[in-house]
């Protein structure tokens, strides 16, 4: 029997979707989990796939299943069980072969575990798989750090099961060590704007117009056929016209309003902060997740101080202000891309990884959870303009902010009036207002800064003075 070209280790849901996944697409694999049951009922239920599987109980004889150089994706909890899961490989394995983790890693365990492995003849390699469960199985989004000879090994395979946009496959090697888990990171930090910023729009819909979900339904599934289109947006849709089993009610409306994270976001926001680089939109939809989990303190509050005396939101033209929301929504969405951008533009400096921003727009146009016509819009804009400060003073995203963001201050002062909270969006619009700003306020904080500190400050005339006339003879 012939050699499996990769083995993967951890059957779990994203695990087990991958092998099929690879299986499906003509290449062979190994497959071993912790425990024995897993492994043999992955196999009993891989139907017409067995031809492709080898399922193994031990890992000798998983190791023995591959053909070297070992290709070897270890897809479990991210976090300890990985180094525990490498060491356990590492004594079964030869030069060359290759541990690939294809978990939500933070990027900076992955530079770690890469760097720990330099003088063992081991390689590494980090890999963001984005798409789901439904992904995993029938075409992921895949980025992958690491060197770029171990991406070549594995390359042919991961171009067979990543998803196509056109016949274009979403998987590339984006750089060394952690590049591959840090452009997931941003990935997913997008991806919690995107969804707060949808949540908020909701949010209006729901208690500024009393809407109903079905309704609201409506209005997504109409989004979803123009400039907005995208995965998330389809699910939405999808989400609020579902009902319950139990009630027959919305679901929507039987779903308790506390949302999980399992960190990535944050990451997201740390990295951003670490780096000094301005990422409000995913901020805010971090917070914005952290005070949903403060339910039982939130209601607490609410009976303390109630809520705004506003209540439903009074519009002259309803179908004119949807239509705001629409726009609104992809103006914010365009400041929290940007952000994201920015945030990855400066990790490839820091960490020297030479991100090509193109390539990553291109790869997240299908398969991932941020999937969209919208993507393909910044690759274009990236590929015209790769050296861009920002996405949004290239000439198509410019002119794209101008169109939208009146919509976006309606949107945002019309929710503020309402009582109703939008801090994703508002944190857009505040990012749009200040960063095209040539003459902000921060002369009153340096100023400050040098009044009670002496920290100095630069002049607008370049003149040779930097303190100012305090009375503490700084200025003398
Ligand atoms: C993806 C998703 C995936 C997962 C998130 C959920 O790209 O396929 O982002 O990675 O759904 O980890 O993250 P939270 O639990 O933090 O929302």
């Amino acid at each position: 029997m012939s050699q499996a070209e990769i083995g993967l280790i951890g059957l779990g849901v994203m695990g087990s979707n991958l092998a099929l996944n690879i299986a499906e697409k003509g290449n062979r694999i190994a497959v071993f989990n912790r425990t024995v049951d897993a492994t043999r009922k992955f196999y009993a239920e891989a139907g017409a796939l067995k031809d492709q599987i080898v399922p193994c109980e031990t890992i000798e004889e998983f190791v023995a299943a591959i053909r070297p150089p070992r290709p070897i994706i270890i897809m479990i909890k991210a976090g300890d069980p990985v180094d525990q899961q490498m060491e356990a490989l590492k004594p079964h394995l030869a030069k060359g072969d290759i541990m690939i983790d294809a978990g939500n890693a933070n990027f900076r365990d992955t530079m770690r575990r890469f760097d720990a492995l330099k003088d063992s003849g081991l390689t590494f390699i980090g890999m963001g798989v984005s798409g789901g469960e439904e992904g995993a199985r029938h075409g992921p989004s895949i980025m992958v750090g690491g060197t770029e000879e171990s991406y070549r090994r594995v390359e042919k395979v991961l171009t067979s099961i990543a998803a196509k946009y056109d016949s274009d496959p979403c998987v590339a090697w984006l750089g060394e060590n952690g590049a591959g888990h840090f452009v997931k990171t941003i990935h997913n930090g997008i991806e919690y704007a995107d969804m707060q910023m949808i949540a908020e729009i909701y949010g209006i819909l729901r208690d500024g117009l009393k809407m109903t979900a079905q309704e609201i339904g409506e209005v997504f599934g109409a989004w979803n056929k123009g400039r907005l289109n995208s995965y998330l947006i389809e699910i939405t849709e999808k989400v609020l016209k579902a009902a319950d089993p139990l009630t027959g009610k919305p679901i929507v409306d039987m779903i308790l309003d506390k949302a999980g994270q399992k960190g990535t976001g944050k990451w997201s926001v740390i990295e951003a902060q670490n780096m000094g680089v301005p990422a409000t939109a995913i901020e805010a939809a971090v917070a914005a997740r952290s005070i949903s989990s403060a339910k039982e303190e939130r209601e607490a509050a609410e009976k303390v101080l109630g809520l705004p005396p506003v209540g439903e939101i009074k519009v002259a033209d309803r179908d004119g202000f949807i239509k705001d929301l629409e726009n609104a929504l992809l103006a914010a969405k365009i400041g929290a891309y940007a952000q994201g951008f920015a945030v990855m533009a400066a990790a490839s400096k820091e960490f020297g990884w030479n991100l090509p921003m193109p390539t990553i727009a291109k790869i997240w146009r299908a398969g991932c959870i941020i999937r969209s016509q919208f993507l393909d819009e910044i690759t274009t804009a990236f590929t015209k303009a790769p050296d861009a400060a920002n996405l949004i003073v290239t000439p198509a995203f410019a002119a794209m902010v101008k169109e939208s963001d009146g919509a976006l201050r309606r949107v945002v002062s019309t929710a503020v009036l309402g009582g109703l909270p939008v801090p994703a969006l508002a944190s857009a619009l505040g990012y749009f207002d200040s960063y095209r700003r040539g003459r902000g306020t921060a002369n009153v904080i340096q100023a400050q800064r040098d009044f009670f500190g002496a920290h100095g400050f630069d002049r607008v005339d370049g003149a040779d003075s930097h303190h100012g006339p305090w009375g503490s003879g700084l200025n003398a």
